[in-house]
């Protein structure tokens, strides 16, 4: 009986480590969804932003900077808070996130900052200087993946 006991107490307390384990990937997950989904949205965003510079739809400047706003919007987003750390996951997010955390969140920072020029041109009409300003602010997507993102 006594032993039978101390075996149950024994398996709850295994079945706790257990959920507890499976709850932090659960968390994880979240992240990892949290920060994917917004990568998607600025995707969204940047998409007919691309086409549109690229020539392969005709350049059209309320489309532009409704688009720009929409990515200024999503920069606002606190991306940092996705990355808790160590969190690759099932990720293309490299390590090296964590091994240089300020300079990830400095690109996410100058993401907003470029974002925000794209949104100011964007409301000028001026579509040479929009062009460079997508280009520099499609830079920092680069940029960032090309140091924090692994090609899977
Ligand atoms: C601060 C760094 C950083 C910036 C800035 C950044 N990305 Fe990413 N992006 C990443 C990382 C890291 C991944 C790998 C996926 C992850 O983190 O889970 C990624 C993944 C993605 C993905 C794939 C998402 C998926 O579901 O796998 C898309 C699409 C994407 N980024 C688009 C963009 C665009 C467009 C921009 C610019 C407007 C941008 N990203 C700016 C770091 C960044």
């Amino acid at each position: 009986m006594k032993k039978g006991l101390l075996q149950s107490a024994l398996i709850i307390s295994l079945l706790g480590a257990a959920t507890s384990a499976s709850q932090a990937e659960v968390r994880i997950q979240g992240a990892i969804d949290f920060r994917e989904s917004i990568m998607t949205t600025f995707k969204w965003y940047m998409g007919p932003m691309g086409s549109m510079v690229k020539g392969r739809m005709p350049f059209d400047a309320e489309l532009f900077k409704s688009r720009a706003e929409g990515l200024v919007k999503a920069t606002r987003l606190d991306l940092a808070e996705g990355y808790p750390k160590g969190s690759v996951g099932d990720s293309e997010a490299k390590p090296e996130i964590w091994e240089n955390w300020d300079e990830f969140e400095a690109k996410i920072q100058s993401l907003r900052d470029e974002a925000a020029k794209l949104q100011e041109v964007a409301a000028t009409g001026d579509e040479a200087a929009i062009k460079a300003q997508f280009g520099e602010t499609g830079k920092v997507c680069g940029s960032c993946h090309k140091q924090f993102r692994s090609k899977k």
